[in-house]
């Protein structure tokens, strides 16, 4: 985009003097700046032109900021909009940012701090724009193999999979659970040849005797109940892969009788003692750490060299949090698809509180969530705060502080009592964290970003 287009503002206040004084003082900092008396102005002069960025106050009589940012979201979803707050009633710019404000500024002004947060807002608008243009590069070597990820280990990892699907050695994908290694087998097998089979089996969810015949098939009376002959996977598998999930998983017993297969390229159906030879592509996967289960003795060793000739770890979500915008992005058009409804949208804010989250459910974590809020066509559901207090049970409701509600005829003023108790806590909080506010609102299971609303509500800062 062109120098002069990025660095339009439009300054939206009922109040003149503000208008004038942001005005100048942008100016100033090199800005065009266009101003607007209100929001029904402002989005007369939105569908005229576009703004990167728009600063808006909250309280205005026509139209209030709230209402213009859910306007400007429909009509130029490229902008990004920054609300003026008086500190009274910072609530509002709390929950203009969960609707997805970059930021918010309070009345009385600190110009420096002004300044930064423009500029902060309109090289993240850049950023926003080059990302548009980047992915738009990427989708199709990426998105096209359902695989999405712009970080620099996805990258690699994409560069693996397509190295190692031209040949048919076994492959071992390791990596925590939800992170994707189904996926990366289905890729595989794609890349390889799509029309080819492709045969998962859980070995940890088949009891042993049952997994054996599974996987090798039996003939007629091998056991009663073996009224016929039955193919195993492996030959079901042939000229294609066998996704051996969850290896780490495999009995013993049948470990060795998979270390035969592997050696000879042949095999016997149960009660059978005719050679089968098949081509199958072993891709095996494991949450597990297979050195220390060959440690432990429950897996052996000569195996685990036998299937991990190629090995693919994929490391977990929150070692790769540049994807999480692009993942979120693409589950929502995933899931607004599937559930015919419109594609919700993200505030910065929720971003932000989301790549602060750690994901222990790696991508199928956020897949779910994805799809609640879809569902429900909440975009503020996601925030891992509501998440954390499902997950954190010790700590997320310790007993009240009193042990008995003392509860007048008259009745009580509940509000005022609930604020005596949050400032109690927060108190409480950075007194054993010596001030560290960090790390105060973790222990309170709060974003930074409220806790320090709270703090500067309760005049403690
Ligand atoms: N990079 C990615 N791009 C798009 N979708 C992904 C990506 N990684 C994972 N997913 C999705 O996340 C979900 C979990 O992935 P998958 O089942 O492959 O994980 P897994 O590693 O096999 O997990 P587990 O060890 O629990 O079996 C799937 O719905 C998958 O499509
Ligand atoms: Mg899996």
């Amino acid at each position: 985009m062109e120098k002069s287009l990025r660095d339009r503002i439009l300054v939206v206040d009922d109040e003149r003097d503000i208008r004038t004084m942001l005005k100048i003082m942008l100016e100033k900092e090199g800005y065009t700046v266009e101003t607007a008396s209100g929001g029904l102005e402002a989005l007369g002069k939105i569908s005229q032109a576009f703004y990167p960025l728009v600063i808006s106050d909250i309280k205005m009589p026509d139209l209030s900021g709230l209402d213009l940012l859910k306007e400007i979201q429909e009509k130029s979803p490229r902008s990004i909009v920054i609300l003026i707050t008086a500190y009274a009633s910072n609530e509002t710019a709390i929950e203009g940012m969960k609707h997805g404000a970059y930021d918010y500024i309070t009345k009385p002004f600190q110009n420096d701090e002004i300044k930064v947060v423009i500029r902060n807002a309109l090289e993240h608008q850049l950023l926003k724009e080059e990302n548009l243009e980047l992915k738009k590069k990427l989708t199709s070597s990426i998105e096209g193999l359902g695989i999405v990820g712009s970080s620099k280990p996805m990258r690699q990892l994409m560069d693996l999979i397509v190295r190692v699907s031209k040949t048919r050695t076994p492959i071992l994908i390791t990596g925590e659970s939800g992170v994707g290694k189904e996926i990366i087998a289905k890729t595989i097998h794609h890349l390889q040849n799509p029309a080819s089979p492709f045969v998962p089996v859980n070995c940890g969810g088949i009891p042993e005797t049952l997994l054996e015949s599974e996987l090798f098939g039996y003939k007629r009376g091998a056991f009663t109940g073996a009224t016929t002959d039955k193919a195993g996977l492996f030959e079901t598998a042939n000229g294609g892969i066998l996704f051996l999930d969850e290896v780490g998983e495999l009995p013993i017993p049948l470990q060795v009788k998979l270390l035969r297969v592997l050696q000879d390229q042949t095999f016997r159906r149960l009660g059978d003692n005719r050679d089968i030879r098949v081509d199958v592509q072993i891709i095996s996967a494991t949450n597990r750490n297979l050195e220390k289960e060959i440690a432990g003795k429950r897996f052996r060793e000569d195996l685990f060299f036998r299937l991990n000739v190629l090995r693919i770890h994929v490391p977990p979500l929150r070692e790769r949090k540049e994807d999480i915008p692009l993942l979120l992005e693409y589950f929502i058009r995933k899931f607004a698809e599937k559930y015919h409804s419109k594609p919700i949208k993200i505030s910065s804010y929720i971003l932000k509180e989301l790549e602060n989250y750690d994901f222990p459910g790696n991508v199928r974590e956020l897949e779910n969530m994805v799809e609640r809020a879809v569902a429900l066509q909440d975009s503020n559901i996601i925030l891992p705060d509501v998440y954390k207090s499902q997950t954190i049970e010790s700590i997320d409701t310790v007993a009240l502080p009193f042990h008995t509600c003392e509860f007048p005829e008259r009745g009580v003023n509940l509000p005022a009592i609930l604020e005596e108790v949050e400032k109690a806590y927060l108190t409480e909080a950075l007194n054993r964290c010596q001030g560290k506010k960090v790390d105060a609102a973790n222990l309170l299971n709060m974003s930074f970003r409220s806790f320090r609303y709270k703090l500067e509500k309760h005049g403690l800062e």
